[in-house]
């Protein structure tokens, strides 16, 4: 690897841990403002939407410009220097995508600073936990020095994406509409669905990774989401504690990333990954 690109990927790791902290803090700041493990649970759910004079906490505002703005600050450096190397490298594309997201979600979140807008909320909160998947693309093929990966997915891990995506899709709208308490039926089958989804990206993204990545990766993916799951429960009957949702948040952006980095090739059905260590990549 050439010192180049070295000093890239030590800029997109770098990236990668700036997009975290964002996502975390946000994730903070949204839950807070809505309540969650507010005293005198759930009647306090959602009441700071009903003052005005509500502030968030203003040193996490302040940690959340900082950290969202050294961020947007390294991609445009990566980005301007992804345009100027010929021929252009892997990670450029990646870094082109994820300007334009991060420039998108600027836009909206200027758009309207109204905390009771569902539909806002939806698309800041989905929009910042796809940051986190780009930016590891970012990264992956800064280190790799290669377009990662090298083929079309098989239809197990199509399923897998397909199925996490549609779990973490649910789980933001619960989120963004203030849902977690919500006993209408349409809200008790909106989580009975989040959580049978959640089971089967499991099943599915379990038996790809299996088939598919090398024993510390799979385990990897296995350990985080099992721990999601965890997560899940551990919010449903601990009454909503804070950190455990922000926690249940992050998880959900690094499983989207590691999800995207099951490689592309065929399934090998000979080789069982926690009993070999054989990369197929
Ligand atoms: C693959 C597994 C899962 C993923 C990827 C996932 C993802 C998510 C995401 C992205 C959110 C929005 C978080 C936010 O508002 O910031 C969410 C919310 C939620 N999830 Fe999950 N989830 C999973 C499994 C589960 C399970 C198994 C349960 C319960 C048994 C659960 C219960 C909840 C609840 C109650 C909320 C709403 C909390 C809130 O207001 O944020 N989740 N989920």
């Amino acid at each position: 690897m050439t010192r180049e690109n070295a000093s890239i990927g030590r800029e997109a790791t770098a990236l990668v841990m700036l997009i975290l902290a964002v996502v975390a803090v946000s994730a903070w700041l949204r839950l807070h403002g809505a309540g969650l493990g507010c005293e005198e649970w759930p009647a306090c759910y959602g009441r700071n939407f009903s003052h005005e004079d509500y502030r968030p906490p203003a040193l996490a505002r302040a940690i959340h410009r900082l950290v969202a703005s050294l961020a947007l600050l390294l991609t445009l450096y990566l980005a301007w220097r992804a345009r100027t190397l010929r021929p252009r490298p892997p990670w450029a594309p990646p870094v082109f995508a994820l300007l334009g997201l991060m420039l998108g979600l600027a836009a909206v979140g200027g758009w309207s600073h109204d905390p009771r807008n569902a539909a806002v909320n939806f698309v800041n909160l989905v929009g910042g936990l796809l940051l986190v998947p780009i930016s590891w693309r970012v990264m992956r093929n800064a280190g790799t020095d290669a377009h990662f990966p090298h083929g079309p997915r098989s239809s197990l891990v199509v399923a897998g994406i397909a199925a996490l995506l549609a779990t973490v899709t649910l789980g933001a709208w619960i989120g963004a509409s203030h849902a977690a308490v919500d006993v209408s039926a349409a809200g008790v089958a909106l989580h009975w669905l989040h959580r049978g989804l959640a089971v089967l990206a499991l099943l599915l993204l379990g038996q790809a990774a299996w088939r598919r990545l090398d024993a510390r990766a799979a385990r990897a993916l296995l350990a985080l989401l099992a721990v999601e799951l965890v997560l899940g429960v551990l919010l449903v009957v601990g009454d909503f504690p804070l950190l455990i949702a922000v926690a249940h948040n992050l998880t959900a952006a690094l499983l989207l990333a590691m999800a995207w980095q099951l490689p592309g090739q065929p399934d090998n059905p000979h080789l069982s990954p926690l009993a070999d260590d054989k990369r197929l990549d």
